[in-house]
């Protein structure tokens, strides 16, 4: 499906309702080629701009790494449930999520939704409970089956690759944004980043009307980086509303953006809808990797976004507070820490069916 051009990027486009989602190549620029940051990061404001999710491939992260991850996926959702539910989900967010614990309400006025039929197991960057500053959700304290060595490490292999990764994309980002590539440094790089890794289970089991695997949803987070998978069901609401399925490219990253870009940016790089619906027949595993700035990290409109005639949109507010916001709309779990809305109504101005 991709192209074999060998320009700096490759925009072939793809989808199902074919040519839609931009298919980046990152090889020049990880390579240091002169000019290759310009047009990557040319590629991936228009990407932004118009759809919020591209493709991108030669990324650098071995496939042996990702195959490693989706096979300790299946192994650990294999474990009888008793043993899972060892190490339930807490109020950090980490550990074992049974179904039923997700059920996103995002508005006042929006009709309870069935919870999401899947189940997933989250961890967030290996630190010690006691180390977490502050208000700890993701912020340390793993919780790790007992009994199924080499999980642990292919988790936390992963999530230092794809860490690695976020962090040489931040010149890209602030070159998109028209800003200097050191931009998101401190936010980032001096500072101690806020990065979950979701490891989920969806059955074969069809949903029931008017239920998802996972709901219409935009994410919480600065960039997400989802691995392709051979079974696909991920939907997302383009600019006429329709709902599209995304292609699945072996070797490849579907990446997004999520609301925290989408705040800093003032509605500029979209943050956009986007769904799960296991209709294959065979379970579907997925490993999405959120990534976020470090808590204190106050989102506020970036110079290169606003000016009088384009004010600031949303209220500031911190990554702390936005993703204490964000969790308690999505989990059950999480319902007794609502954080602080970055709208200044306090809902989110739309939602997506
Ligand atoms: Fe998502």
């Amino acid at each position: 499906m991709t192209s074999a051009s060998t320009s700096l990027f490759d925009d072939a486009r793809v989808a199902q309702g074919d040519d839609l989602i931009p298919v980046l190549d990152l090889g020049p620029f990880l390579a240091g080629t002169p000019g290759a940051l310009e047009a990557l990061a040319a590629g991936v404001r228009s990407a932004l701009e118009e759809i919020g999710f591209f493709f991108i491939r030669n990324h650098g992260v071995p496939q042996t790494l990702v195959d490693r991850v989706f096979a300790e996926n299946r192994r650990f959702h294999d474990e009888p449930d008793t043993r899972k539910l060892e190490i339930q989900v807490n109020e950090r967010g980490l550990g074992y999520m049974p179904s039923g614990l997700q059920q996103p309400r995002y508005n006042k006025d929006e009709p309870p939704r069935l919870p999401d039929l899947g189940e997933a197991f989250f961890i967030g960057r290996e630190i010690r409970a006691e180390d977490a500053k502050g208000d700890p959700v993701y912020q340390g304290g793993n919780q790790w089956p007992a009994d199924l060595p080499g999980f642990r490490d292919a988790l936390l292999g992963y999530y230092d690759a794809i860490e690695a990764l976020s962090l040489k994309l931040l010149p890209v980002y602030a070159t998109a944004l028209e800003l200097p590539p050191d931009a998101f440094d401190e936010a980032f790089l001096h500072n101690q980043p806020m990065g979950v890794l979701r490891v989920s289970h969806y059955p074969s089991t069809r949903c029931a009307e008017n239920q998802w695997n996972a709901s219409p949803h935009i994410d919480g987070d600065f960039i997400t980086f989802l691995a392709q998978s051979e079974v696909p069901g991920l939907q997302l609401r383009i600019a006429d509303g329709s709902w599209v399925q995304a292609p699945a490219l072996p070797g490849t990253f579907l990446v997004n953006s999520g609301e925290i870009l989408r705040l800093w940016s003032n509605g500029r790089f979209k943050a956009t809808y986007h769904r799960v619906l296991n209709t294959s027949g065979q379970d579907r595993y997925a490993i999405p990797f959120f990534y976020s700035p470090s808590p204190e990290t106050r989102i506020e409109c970036l110079p290169t976004c606003c000016d009088d005639e384009t004010p600031p949109k949303y209220r500031p507010v911190t990554v702390r507070e936005y993703t204490d916001w964000f969790s308690h709309k999505v989990f059950v779990h999480l319902k007794d820490n609502p954080g602080v809305s970055p709208y200044y109504e306090g809902d989110r101005p739309d939602s997506a069916e």
